[in-house]
């Protein structure tokens, strides 16, 4: 089976979804943010801090390239993967799936975590979420809409569309 990529967000679920699909689909998981974390040596928060978002956001490229290697691979990829052309170029390229949510359960889930280095204020990220839903769209095969499904339904969804 072709890898199948989860984007959207932070706190979309992306990882556990990613998981529960790789399940259902006898396929392997894999969390780009965990990889890099793994190649770096260093937490993202770290690498935020100390190396700066650009040298992270170069890691990011790099291995989210590399994952056209992998074969049978659910990959869940960071929200700010989208960021760059490149990437979303690569992204659209594949069976790439959006996870939507309204803004406010989004940020519900994600506020004041200390280990997401782009977990700001409430207006903040309500411009970034307004400012990549577009590119979310873009990069994906599909948009699912997550609100109101059971991690099961969204699974069951999901496997529909392959
Ligand atoms: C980021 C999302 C994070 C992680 C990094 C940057 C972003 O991943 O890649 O903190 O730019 O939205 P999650 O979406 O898994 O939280």
């Amino acid at each position: 089976m072709n890898n199948i990529y989860l984007i959207g967000f932070m706190g979309c679920g992306k990882s556990t979804l990613a998981k529960n699909l790789a399940e259902a689909l006898n396929m392997h998981c894999m969390d780009l943010d965990q990889l890099i974390e793994a190649k770096a040596g260093q937490s993202i928060r770290e690498l935020f801090d100390e190396k700066g978002e650009e040298y992270f956001r170069d890691l990011e490229t790099y291995y989210l390239k590399e994952t056209s290697n992998l074969k049978n691979t659910i990959v869940s990829t960071g929200g700010g993967a989208v960021g760059r052309e490149v990437n979303r170029q690569f992204l659209k390229a594949q069976m790439t799936f959006y996870l939507e949510w309204p803004f406010e359960v989004l940020y519900s889930r994600i506020a004041g975590d200390e280990k997401r280095p782009l977990s700001k204020s409430y207006e903040q990220l309500l411009e970034l979420y307004q400012y990549r839903r577009a590119l979310y769209e873009e990069s994906a095969v599909y948009t699912i809409g997550c609100q109101d499904e059971t991690p099961y339904l969204l699974v069951k969804k999901i496997i529909k569309l392959l």
